[in-house]
């Protein structure tokens, strides 16, 4: 069941779902969180930083990874995670996972579905929703079971993260993702929205069926969801 909260502004939904995470690792120093990319959690780091915790001994798992961009790129993900999550943070490099980042793309997803499940689980998932109404990398037509894969992005995602990169044909055209079915296996879940153009998305999720054409509408199927919206990305509920 989700508990669906609507802020004025990001800042404050940045503000509850830092206080989620402080919570979860108030109980538990070495609690697992699912971390996410994107624009959404920025405001999530922000107070989460303010609030000067020691998350030194908190262990991550990224959802999602471009392939193809060489290591050390500044819009790989692993690259992206270090520079607004790991540092600003106090988090340990080392115990801070991205699919992928153990080898070949071969393989890598069984490899950080077992590295999920020796961490104990994930406590805590912080998610964002695309355009297209995609979780992590879960483009629409991704199966509610599915667990970590390289799969093909749409050309809408292609095109909405074209503004991180010189130029549309410089994105990458395959990922590495958490499946559907992994990021249910999280005990929380956190999804946050912002701005008009995820409105549709967000309705489509909450109150629409539950299908693999809309990929976000798997947190119906989840007993704990924290779902946090600014007015405008809340409008078509
Ligand atoms: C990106 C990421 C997702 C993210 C989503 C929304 O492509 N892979 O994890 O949630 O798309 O991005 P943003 O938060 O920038 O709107």
């Amino acid at each position: 069941m989700a508990e669906v909260v609507i802020v004025p502004s990001a800042a404050e939904a940045g503000e509850i779902a830092a206080d989620a995470i402080a919570a979860q690792v108030s109980s538990r120093a070495d609690s697992v969180l699912g971390l996410a990319t994107g624009s959404t959690p920025l405001t999530t780091w922000k107070a989460l930083a303010a609030l000067s915790l020691d998350l030194s001994r908190v262990r991550g798992f990224a959802l999602d990874e471009y392939v193809g961009l060489p290591a050390g790129h500044p819009e790989n993900y692993r690259s992206v995670i270090t520079r607004e999550v790991v540092e600003p943070l106090g988090l340990t490099p080392s115990l801070v996972r991205v699919p992928g980042d153990d080898g070949p793309a071969q393989g890598a997803g069984e490899r950080y579905e077992d590295a999920i499940v020796a961490a104990g689980g994930v406590d805590l998932q912080i998610l964002g929703i695309g355009r297209t109404g995609h979780i992590g990398f879960n483009e629409p037509g991704s199966s509610l079971a599915s667990l970590t894969r390289v799969k093909t992005l749409t050309q809408q995602t292609r095109i909405d993260n074209a503004r991180f990169f010189p130029s549309l044909e410089d994105v990458p055209t395959h990922c590495i993702t958490q499946g559907l079915g992994t990021i249910l296996r999280a005990r929380h879940l956190v999804l946050l929205a912002f701005g008009s153009a995820k409105a549709a998305a967000v309705a489509a999720a909450l109150e629409g069926a539950v299908s693999a054409g809309t990929p976000g509408s798997v947190v119906q199927l989840h007993p704990r969801v924290t779902v946090i919206l600014d007015e405008d990305a809340a409008a078509d509920l």
